[in-house]
Protein backbone atom coordinates (compact mmCIF):
# COMPACT_ATOMS: atom_id res chain seq x y z
CA UNK A 1 0.00 0.00 0.00
CA UNK A 2 1.76 3.54 -0.52
CA UNK A 3 2.39 5.97 1.99
CA UNK A 4 0.11 8.44 2.83
CA UNK A 5 1.82 12.28 3.09
CA UNK A 6 0.24 15.22 4.16
CA UNK A 7 2.35 18.13 3.46
CA UNK A 8 1.22 21.56 5.16
CA UNK A 9 3.73 24.02 3.51
CA UNK A 10 3.74 26.56 0.99
CA UNK A 11 3.12 26.70 -2.74
CA UNK A 12 4.95 29.59 -5.11
CA UNK A 13 5.22 30.33 -8.52
CA UNK A 14 9.02 30.85 -9.26
CA UNK A 15 10.31 33.80 -11.42
CA UNK A 16 13.99 32.41 -12.63
CA UNK A 17 16.46 34.11 -14.15
CA UNK A 18 19.51 32.81 -14.95
CA UNK A 19 22.86 35.25 -14.99
CA UNK A 20 26.46 35.19 -15.03
CA UNK A 21 27.25 37.07 -12.23
CA UNK A 22 24.92 39.09 -9.61
CA UNK A 23 25.32 42.75 -10.40
CA UNK A 24 26.92 44.70 -7.30
CA UNK A 25 24.58 47.25 -5.60
CA UNK A 26 23.49 50.30 -7.99
CA UNK A 27 24.66 48.05 -10.82
CA UNK A 28 22.77 47.38 -13.70
CA UNK A 29 23.64 44.28 -16.23
CA UNK A 30 21.79 42.66 -19.39
CA UNK A 31 21.34 39.49 -19.04
CA UNK A 32 19.90 38.19 -22.30
CA UNK A 33 19.23 34.12 -21.21
CA UNK A 34 15.93 34.82 -20.87
CA UNK A 35 13.11 34.18 -17.75
CA UNK A 36 10.89 31.51 -16.79
CA UNK A 37 8.12 30.84 -14.90
CA UNK A 38 8.47 27.48 -13.44
CA UNK A 39 5.97 26.01 -10.06
CA UNK A 40 7.59 26.35 -7.21
CA UNK A 41 7.34 26.60 -3.61
CA UNK A 42 9.12 24.47 -0.92
CA UNK A 43 6.00 22.61 0.14
CA UNK A 44 4.77 21.92 -3.54
CA UNK A 45 8.23 20.98 -4.64
CA UNK A 46 7.90 18.44 -1.91
CA UNK A 47 4.45 17.16 -2.77
CA UNK A 48 5.10 16.93 -6.02
CA UNK A 49 8.44 14.67 -5.37
CA UNK A 50 6.62 12.84 -3.28
CA UNK A 51 3.65 11.96 -5.52
CA UNK A 52 6.77 11.14 -8.25
CA UNK A 53 8.28 8.66 -6.31
CA UNK A 54 5.12 6.69 -5.59
CA UNK A 55 3.59 8.25 -2.21
CA UNK A 56 -0.06 9.46 -1.92
CA UNK A 57 0.88 12.66 -1.88
CA UNK A 58 -2.14 15.30 0.32
CA UNK A 59 -1.11 18.65 0.24
CA UNK A 60 -2.75 21.19 2.75
CA UNK A 61 -1.96 24.97 1.34
CA UNK A 62 -3.52 28.21 0.42
CA UNK A 63 -3.61 29.97 -3.42
CA UNK A 64 -4.66 33.02 -4.74
CA UNK A 65 -7.62 33.13 -6.44
CA UNK A 66 -5.02 34.07 -9.64
CA UNK A 67 -3.88 33.13 -12.86
CA UNK A 68 -0.69 31.69 -10.95
CA UNK A 69 -3.06 29.76 -8.12
CA UNK A 70 -5.32 28.12 -11.05
CA UNK A 71 -2.28 26.84 -12.98
CA UNK A 72 -0.35 25.66 -9.79
CA UNK A 73 -3.71 23.73 -8.88
CA UNK A 74 -3.84 22.26 -12.05
CA UNK A 75 -0.37 20.92 -12.70
CA UNK A 76 -0.66 19.57 -8.63
CA UNK A 77 -4.43 17.89 -10.02
CA UNK A 78 -2.72 16.14 -13.20
CA UNK A 79 0.42 14.91 -11.07
CA UNK A 80 -1.58 12.98 -8.71
CA UNK A 81 -1.94 14.77 -5.67
CA UNK A 82 -5.05 14.89 -3.54
CA UNK A 83 -6.05 18.71 -3.82
CA UNK A 84 -8.91 18.71 -1.19
CA UNK A 85 -7.10 20.90 1.35
CA UNK A 86 -6.14 23.28 -0.85
CA UNK A 87 -7.72 26.43 -0.05
CA UNK A 88 -8.25 29.25 -3.05
CA UNK A 89 -7.75 32.57 -0.80
CA UNK A 90 -10.11 35.48 -1.91
CA UNK A 91 -7.83 38.07 -0.19
CA UNK A 92 -4.34 37.20 -1.01
CA UNK A 93 -2.13 36.58 -4.31
CA UNK A 94 -0.53 33.08 -5.02
CA UNK A 95 3.26 33.23 -3.35
CA UNK A 96 5.69 34.53 -5.56
CA UNK A 97 9.68 33.75 -5.34
CA UNK A 98 12.02 35.84 -7.56
CA UNK A 99 14.79 33.35 -7.78
CA UNK A 100 18.69 33.99 -9.81
CA UNK A 101 20.37 31.16 -10.70
CA UNK A 102 24.33 31.89 -10.94
CA UNK A 103 26.79 29.69 -13.59
CA UNK A 104 27.45 27.10 -10.60
CA UNK A 105 24.16 26.25 -9.93
CA UNK A 106 23.62 28.47 -6.77
CA UNK A 107 20.76 29.86 -6.15
CA UNK A 108 19.70 33.32 -4.52
CA UNK A 109 15.63 33.21 -3.46
CA UNK A 110 13.22 36.08 -2.38
CA UNK A 111 9.46 34.86 -1.66
CA UNK A 112 6.54 37.14 -1.16
CA UNK A 113 4.55 35.03 0.62
CA UNK A 114 0.87 36.14 -0.35
CA UNK A 115 -1.71 33.20 0.74
CA UNK A 116 1.00 31.06 2.19
CA UNK A 117 1.05 33.28 5.38
CA UNK A 118 -2.61 32.74 5.47
CA UNK A 119 -2.97 29.28 6.29
CA UNK A 120 -4.79 28.40 9.56
CA UNK A 121 -5.03 25.52 12.35
CA UNK A 122 -8.31 24.88 10.92
CA UNK A 123 -7.10 24.45 7.59
CA UNK A 124 -4.79 21.89 8.78
CA UNK A 125 -7.17 19.92 11.43
CA UNK A 126 -9.55 19.67 8.16
CA UNK A 127 -6.61 18.03 6.44
CA UNK A 128 -5.55 16.15 9.09
CA UNK A 129 -8.58 13.84 8.06
CA UNK A 130 -7.32 12.23 4.97
CA UNK A 131 -5.71 10.43 8.12
CA UNK A 132 -1.99 10.37 7.11
CA UNK A 133 1.04 8.13 7.57
CA UNK A 134 3.27 11.48 8.24
CA UNK A 135 2.82 15.16 8.56
CA UNK A 136 5.84 16.95 6.27
CA UNK A 137 6.29 20.62 7.17
CA UNK A 138 8.75 23.72 5.81
CA UNK A 139 8.82 26.70 8.23
CA UNK A 140 7.59 28.86 4.88
CA UNK A 141 4.26 28.44 6.22
CA UNK A 142 2.79 30.85 9.43
CA UNK A 143 4.04 29.19 12.83
CA UNK A 144 0.61 28.54 14.33
CA UNK A 145 -0.05 26.19 11.55
CA UNK A 146 3.29 24.38 12.11
CA UNK A 147 2.40 23.88 15.66
CA UNK A 148 -1.48 23.13 15.24
CA UNK A 149 -0.01 20.34 12.68
CA UNK A 150 2.55 18.78 15.31
CA UNK A 151 -0.46 18.86 17.98
CA UNK A 152 -2.69 17.06 15.87
CA UNK A 153 -0.31 14.68 14.49
CA UNK A 154 1.40 14.11 18.18
CA UNK A 155 -2.38 13.33 19.85
CA UNK A 156 -2.61 10.68 17.13
CA UNK A 157 1.08 9.38 17.53
CA UNK A 158 1.49 10.22 13.47
CA UNK A 159 5.44 11.06 12.57
CA UNK A 160 6.49 14.79 11.65
CA UNK A 161 9.01 15.52 9.27
CA UNK A 162 10.15 18.69 9.26
CA UNK A 163 12.60 20.47 6.64
CA UNK A 164 13.69 23.55 8.34
CA UNK A 165 13.93 26.07 5.56
CA UNK A 166 13.75 28.69 5.46
CA UNK A 167 14.91 29.15 8.75
CA UNK A 168 15.58 32.55 11.20
CA UNK A 169 17.59 32.69 14.75
CA UNK A 170 14.61 33.62 16.44
CA UNK A 171 12.35 31.14 15.00
CA UNK A 172 10.87 29.40 18.45
CA UNK A 173 11.80 25.71 17.66
CA UNK A 174 10.72 24.98 21.36
CA UNK A 175 7.53 25.34 21.10
CA UNK A 176 7.01 22.23 18.80
CA UNK A 177 6.24 18.95 19.75
CA UNK A 178 8.08 15.97 19.01
CA UNK A 179 9.11 15.02 15.84
CA UNK A 180 10.62 12.32 13.50
CA UNK A 181 13.31 14.61 11.65
CA UNK A 182 14.05 17.72 11.47
CA UNK A 183 16.10 18.77 8.65
CA UNK A 184 17.88 21.65 8.23
CA UNK A 185 20.59 22.61 5.09
CA UNK A 186 24.00 25.07 5.82
CA UNK A 187 22.65 27.83 6.02
CA UNK A 188 19.35 27.26 8.37
CA UNK A 189 22.02 25.26 10.69
CA UNK A 190 23.78 27.98 10.81
CA UNK A 191 20.63 30.45 12.07
CA UNK A 192 18.97 28.00 14.18
CA UNK A 193 22.32 26.98 16.31
CA UNK A 194 24.82 29.65 15.80
CA UNK A 195 27.39 26.76 14.14
CA UNK A 196 28.19 27.10 10.71
CA UNK A 197 28.30 23.07 9.91
CA UNK A 198 31.53 22.59 7.96
CA UNK A 199 33.59 19.93 9.47
CA UNK A 200 32.64 17.16 11.54
CA UNK A 201 32.80 18.32 15.19
CA UNK A 202 30.55 21.24 14.17
CA UNK A 203 28.25 19.29 12.73
CA UNK A 204 28.03 16.95 15.88
CA UNK A 205 27.83 20.41 18.01
CA UNK A 206 24.89 21.86 15.60
CA UNK A 207 22.88 18.81 16.22
CA UNK A 208 23.75 18.86 19.78
CA UNK A 209 22.32 21.87 19.72
CA UNK A 210 18.96 20.72 17.81
CA UNK A 211 18.31 18.46 20.14
CA UNK A 212 18.48 20.62 22.99
CA UNK A 213 16.34 22.82 21.51
CA UNK A 214 13.63 20.60 19.75
CA UNK A 215 12.29 17.03 20.75
CA UNK A 216 12.84 15.00 17.59
CA UNK A 217 14.55 11.45 17.30
CA UNK A 218 16.57 12.09 14.31
CA UNK A 219 18.29 15.12 13.30
CA UNK A 220 20.03 15.11 9.59
CA UNK A 221 21.41 18.29 7.87
CA UNK A 222 22.13 18.49 4.13
CA UNK A 223 25.17 19.21 3.14
CA UNK A 224 25.07 20.16 -0.35
CA UNK A 225 27.49 18.35 -2.24
CA UNK A 226 29.27 16.91 0.83
CA UNK A 227 25.92 14.66 1.27
CA UNK A 228 24.01 14.98 4.74
CA UNK A 229 24.75 14.23 8.56
CA UNK A 230 22.48 12.33 10.29
CA UNK A 231 22.82 12.21 14.34
CA UNK A 232 20.21 9.99 16.82
CA UNK A 233 21.21 11.67 19.89
CA UNK A 234 24.23 9.00 20.13
CA UNK A 235 25.25 7.99 17.14
CA UNK A 236 26.35 10.18 14.43
CA UNK A 237 27.22 9.77 10.76
CA UNK A 238 28.01 11.33 7.30
CA UNK A 239 26.89 10.06 4.30
CA UNK A 240 28.76 11.75 1.06
CA UNK A 241 26.51 12.04 -1.77
CA UNK A 242 26.90 10.59 -5.67
CA UNK A 243 28.80 11.83 -8.70
CA UNK A 244 26.69 14.18 -11.02
CA UNK A 245 26.28 17.70 -12.68
CA UNK A 246 25.45 20.54 -11.04
CA UNK A 247 22.99 22.81 -13.07
CA UNK A 248 20.63 24.35 -10.85
CA UNK A 249 20.56 23.35 -7.08
CA UNK A 250 17.01 24.99 -6.56
CA UNK A 251 14.19 22.15 -4.98
CA UNK A 252 17.25 20.12 -4.14
CA UNK A 253 16.71 20.20 -0.80
CA UNK A 254 12.79 20.09 -0.72
CA UNK A 255 13.31 16.72 -2.70
CA UNK A 256 16.05 15.45 -0.26
CA UNK A 257 13.94 15.71 2.41
CA UNK A 258 10.56 14.81 1.08
CA UNK A 259 12.42 11.63 -0.62
CA UNK A 260 13.98 10.89 2.80
CA UNK A 261 10.18 11.04 4.42
CA UNK A 262 8.76 8.35 1.88
CA UNK A 263 12.15 6.27 2.24
CA UNK A 264 11.61 5.92 5.75
CA UNK A 265 8.21 5.48 5.72
CA UNK A 266 8.52 2.10 3.83
CA UNK A 267 11.99 1.49 5.26
CA UNK A 268 11.78 2.34 8.90
CA UNK A 269 15.65 2.55 8.62
CA UNK A 270 17.20 6.40 8.14
CA UNK A 271 20.53 5.34 6.80
CA UNK A 272 18.61 3.89 3.86
CA UNK A 273 15.85 6.46 3.64
CA UNK A 274 19.78 9.11 3.31
CA UNK A 275 21.22 7.46 0.70
CA UNK A 276 17.67 7.09 -1.14
CA UNK A 277 17.34 10.87 -0.44
CA UNK A 278 21.04 11.79 -1.73
CA UNK A 279 20.23 9.77 -5.02
CA UNK A 280 17.21 11.70 -5.51
CA UNK A 281 18.82 15.21 -4.19
CA UNK A 282 22.06 14.57 -7.11
CA UNK A 283 19.24 13.94 -9.92
CA UNK A 284 17.57 17.29 -9.29
CA UNK A 285 20.81 19.54 -9.06
CA UNK A 286 21.39 18.03 -12.68
CA UNK A 287 18.18 19.66 -13.73
CA UNK A 288 17.23 23.30 -14.32
CA UNK A 289 14.12 24.91 -12.30
CA UNK A 290 11.78 23.08 -9.03
CA UNK A 291 9.34 21.41 -10.21
CA UNK A 292 11.21 20.92 -13.34
CA UNK A 293 13.52 18.88 -11.83
CA UNK A 294 11.90 16.34 -9.98
CA UNK A 295 12.61 12.63 -10.74
CA UNK A 296 10.30 9.85 -11.28
CA UNK A 297 10.68 6.67 -9.08
CA UNK A 298 11.83 4.75 -12.27
CA UNK A 299 14.57 7.30 -12.61
CA UNK A 300 15.57 7.43 -8.95
CA UNK A 301 16.00 3.57 -9.31
CA UNK A 302 17.78 3.51 -12.28
CA UNK A 303 20.32 5.73 -10.78
CA UNK A 304 20.78 3.59 -8.12
CA UNK A 305 21.00 0.70 -10.34
CA UNK A 306 23.82 2.26 -12.72
CA UNK A 307 25.49 3.57 -9.93
CA UNK A 308 25.78 0.56 -8.03
CA UNK A 309 24.47 2.35 -5.01
CA UNK A 310 23.77 -0.46 -1.99
CA UNK A 311 20.90 1.04 0.18
O1 LIG B 1 13.43 25.52 -2.14
C1 LIG B 1 13.16 26.13 -3.36
C2 LIG B 1 11.89 26.92 -3.29
O2 LIG B 1 12.02 27.93 -2.31
C3 LIG B 1 11.51 27.63 -4.55
O3 LIG B 1 10.76 26.84 -5.43
C4 LIG B 1 10.83 28.90 -4.05
O4 LIG B 1 9.50 29.00 -4.43
C5 LIG B 1 11.02 28.91 -2.54
O5 LIG B 1 9.89 28.48 -1.87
Amino acid sequence: MKKRVLVVSSANMDFVMKVRKIPDGGQTVIEKRGYDYIPGGKGANSALALAKLGADSVFCTRLGCDNHGQKLKALYSDSGIDTRFIVSDRNAPTGLASIIVEENGQNRIIVYPGANERITAEDVEDAMTCLPDAVFMHFEVPFAAVVAATEFANKKKIPVFIDAGPASSDYPLEKLGRLEVISPNESETLALTGILPNNADNCLRASYELMKRVDTKYVVIKLGGRGAYIYDGTYAKLLTTYEGPVVDTTAAGDAFTAALTLEYLRSGDIVRAVKYANAVGTLVVGREGASSSLPTSAQVDEFIRANGIVL
